[in-house]
């Protein structure tokens, strides 16, 4: 019998000659057996032949048989790894399976309606400005006009962070903003959040996006806001739409007119409707000739300048346009609403 060196020797090569020719997992687990197997293996019983060696000789060999035998576990556990991956690649890329469904976000209708009346506006030359969304007495209501007490302040109840700062009622605040800044020609729309003390039902919220719009030259007259006016109403809702400029008061503007639309969701059909209270129309927007004490309060000249200003309601204007009888599925996030509006 040769000696247990020659052994360890003609394993390894067994070894290698046989792990070369492994296929299938199955087979790493039969090579397992053969080798390391408790009772039979190969290995198992070099070790038990290497009990009965002399010290000189078990010095030597059992380095070589320890070697032997972590080397063999390695290659094996390794294998193992190898032949399992391809298998369960191959199990996913059955292409009998079902594909799983991707939902892609989209911008909410709101978002979609703001840049459709951007697009409009900057079509015509105005530019986009915006502005805090906290506010200032100042700004929100003394510069525009609204001397402290005024009784026209309570149509435009808010709720106040402190004697100074508030939530901002209108976007009109930001006109004053940038009057400040820029002087004449100026030509500018302000979409933005804004929010009133309101009890919401189908058309009103406490909170609301409003886009505000502000001319301001020499000459201008109020032929400019209505032809203005009418043109983009008429590009959102098409040619037919019918609208009306209805006189009405703000603190700055002089004079003043609320502009309705007529009622897209019953047509003035229905005395019983929940959008416009069988009147068939409704009201979309505010606006007038700036009114001079405004000019006055940012230094510009009401005598060389003139100008006018708007203020729309974004949602209640996207309720008409995507037809829509309640403001408040815009903002209960749900997701069959949501989903109409994707238009990837
Ligand atoms: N700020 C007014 C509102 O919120 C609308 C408005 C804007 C009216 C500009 C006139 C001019 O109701």
């Amino acid at each position: 019998m040769s000696s247990l060196l020659e052994k360890i020797d003609h394993y390894r090569r067994l070894f290698a000659d046989q792990v070369s020719r492994v296929k299938e997992a199955r087979q790493v687990e039969e090579l397992r057996q053969a080798f390391l197997g408790r009772k039979k293996g190969h290995l198992t019983l070099l070790f038990e032949e290497f009990k009965t060696l002399g010290p000189d000789e078990k010095k030597s060999a059992g380095r070589l048989l320890n070697e032997l035998k972590t080397d063999i576990q390695n290659l094996l556990a390794e294998l193992e790894q190898k032949l399992q991956s391809p298998a369960r690649v191959k199990q996913l890329e059955d292409l009998t399976l079902p594909g799983r469904q991707l939902y892609w976000g989209s911008p909410h209708p709101i978002t979609l309606f703001q840049r459709e009346i951007e697009r409009i506006f900057i079509s015509m030359g105005f530019s986009v400005e915006e502005g805090p969304e906290i506010e200032t007495d100042y700004y929100n209501f003394e510069a525009l006009n609204f001397p402290p007490h005024h009784p026209a302040r309570d149509s435009w109840d808010t709720l106040y962070i402190n004697d100074k700062l508030l939530l901002r009622t209108h976007t009109s605040p930001v006109q004053i903003r940038v009057m400040e800044k820029k002087k004449p020609p100026i030509r500018i729309i302000i979409p933005g959040k804004v929010f009133r003390r309101e009890t919401p039902d189908p058309t009103h919220l406490p909170m609301f996006y409003q886009v505000e719009g502000l001319v301001v030259d020499r000459g201008i007259t109020f032929a400019h806001l209505k032809g203005t006016l009418e043109y983009f109403i008429k590009t959102l809702f098409g040619e037919k739409i019918k609208l009306r400029f209805r006189p009405s008061f703000f603190p700055f503007t002089e004079p003043s007119a609320e502009v309705d639309i007529e009622c897209i969701v019953c047509g003035g059909q229905d005395a019983a409707c929940r959008v416009c209270g069988g009147s068939g129309w409704k009201e979309i927007l505010g606006a007038g000739m700036v009114d001079p004490q405004v000019f006055k309060n940012v230094n510009i000249d009401p005598e060389v300048y003139s100008g006018w200003a708007f203020g729309l309601g974004i949602d209640r204007t996207a309720m008409f346009a995507f037809q829509i009888p309640e403001i408040r599925h815009f903002y209960e996030n749900d997701l069959r609403f949501l989903r109409q509006f994707n238009r990837r």
